[in-house]
């Protein structure tokens, strides 16, 4: 398994492009489902998560074909037709947005068979909002043996969808079914993340008629099919989010580029409370750190436009340096607090109680092995290796690379001493 190793210390200086939003990209890669038609997708990352569901697409009938395009990486997926309706479990566990292929399976041909996803690092997860959902377009839902069995033989129909509290998944999970469902569909309470919009606008490029999205009320005419179409993925906000905070934390000035500031407005507000010089431009924005030490702030994760619990752990990383007690409170998810004895391997003082964790900064972190839990929780010990005295190694990195698109290269590229060490052996590789 590989390792990060990061020699701490090395201010940031330069310029960091952004990739393709992976929540995002994954989303867009399930509606090839809903047609016949090639979808071309610009501005792909490429990451295990979409490799990984890749792989599932084309178990379900998909041609996947991933080539270099002028403005950067695409995969062009056709579903010709659906060759399999059937989602094992040893492909959903891997990745738990895969089950959102049942809405469009479902959609297209009127069954499906998708294994449950099971349980979840960072807290239970359940989909009972998504299966909710579908029954109120129609779907006849029946579990056996951790599988969901899903039939509408005379296909889908809009209805009422009203959520009890927002859920990211189910909505775009709404939006990925009702397109082709008959007549109308009213989404309340519905996710505003970007990756909504994005994942609509696509539809809409496809053919569909959905309106509100971005807004808690989407509306969708179902139409009888959709075509193929091209559209390029949204910028990463997680991604700029983490840059933004790895620039803080090592001090410097980088500019983050083929991005967007408004994205992460919430997060923006804090870092400057905090003392980070942050100038947003019409590419992305520049943030800038020189010398001092910044001011513990108190952030509540909360859904967009609010804090993003997938920056949460980075913001833990810089405010276990800052100047007095942080407060942060997690509301999105009951788990997520895996970070926090790792970063305390590195010599944070950092308290849990409950979905409330109380940073106490300290003056320096010092290098040491810790153990990636999750995806986000990975770069947030990637970020604090960047300011503690010596090397830190992260274990498991196969979580970062779920997400994080060529992290060394991007954070080396501005002169960050992080590497990657191939094996437990340690052997080091280009
Ligand atoms: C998505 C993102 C994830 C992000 C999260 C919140 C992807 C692939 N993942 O996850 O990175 O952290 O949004 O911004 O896009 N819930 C239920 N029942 C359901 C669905 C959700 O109880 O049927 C609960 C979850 O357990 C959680 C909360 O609702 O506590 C929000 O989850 P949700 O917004 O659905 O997150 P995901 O779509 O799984």
């Amino acid at each position: 398994m590989d390792r990060i190793a990061i020699t701490g210390g090395a201010r940031l200086n330069g310029e960091i492009p952004i990739s393709g939003a992976k929540n995002s990209a994954i989303k867009l890669m399930a509606a090839s489902l809903l047609t016949e038609e090639p979808l071309r997708l610009t501005n792909m990352p490429r990451l295990a998560d979409t490799r990984f569901l890749g792989r599932l697409l084309q178990r379900l009938g998909t041609e996947v074909v991933e080539s270099d395009g002028a403005e950067g990486p695409e995969t062009l997926l056709t579903t010709r037709e659906i060759v399999s309706g059937f989602a094992p479990y040893d492909l959903v566990r891997q990745m738990r947005a895969s089950f959102n292929v049942l809405g469009p399976l479902l959609a297209r041909s009127g069954q499906a068979k998708v294994s449950l996803p099971g349980g979840c690092t960072i807290g239970a997860r359940p989909v009972d909002l998504h299966l909710k959902a579908l029954e109120a377009l129609g779907a006849k839902i029946d579990l056996h043996e951790g599988y969901v069995y899903a039939q509408a033989p005379r296909g889908l129909q809009g209805g009422q969808v009203e959520f009890p509290f927002v859920s990211v998944g189910a909505t775009e999970h709404t939006l990925l079914a009702a397109v082709l469902a008959h007549g109308e569909t009213v989404m309340t309470n519905a996710a505003c993340e970007p990756e909504i919009t994005d994942l609509a606008e696509c539809l809409n490029r496809m053919g569909a008629k959905v309106s509100g999205a971005g807004t808690p009320t989407i509306t969708i005419q179902g139409v009888s099919r959709l075509s193929g179409a091209t559209h390029a993925v949204l910028p990463d906000r997680i991604e700029t989010g983490t840059y933004a905070l790895a620039a803080a934390m090592a001090g410097g000035e980088v500019r983050l580029t083929r991005t967007r500031s408004d994205f992460i407005q919430a997060l923006i507000d804090k870092m400057v409370e905090a003392g980070v010089e942050v100038t947003p431009h019409n590419d992305g924005l520049t943030v800038k750190r020189n010398g001092g030490r910044l001011k513990a702030v108190e952030i509540t994760t909360d859904p967009y436009p609010g804090f993003a619990t997938d920056l949460q752990a980075q913001f833990m990383a810089l405010m276990s340096l800052a100047e007095g007690e942080s407060v942060i409170r997690e509301t999105i998810f009951e788990n997520r607090f895996m970070h926090v004895p790792e970063l305390g391997r590195l010599g944070a003082d950092i308290s849990v109680h409950g979905g409330e964790a109380r940073v106490r900064g300290v003056e320096s972190l010092e290098g040491a092995q810790v153990m990636a839990t999750d995806l986000r929780a990975s770069v947030s010990l990637v970020i604090a290796g960047l300011a503690a005295r010596g090397e830190t190694i992260v274990n498991r990195v196969y979580h970062l690379d779920r997400g994080f698109e060529r992290l060394e290269e991007k954070l080396g590229a501005c002169g960050a001493q992080v590497r990657r060490l191939k094996g437990d052996g340690g052997e080091e590789v280009e």
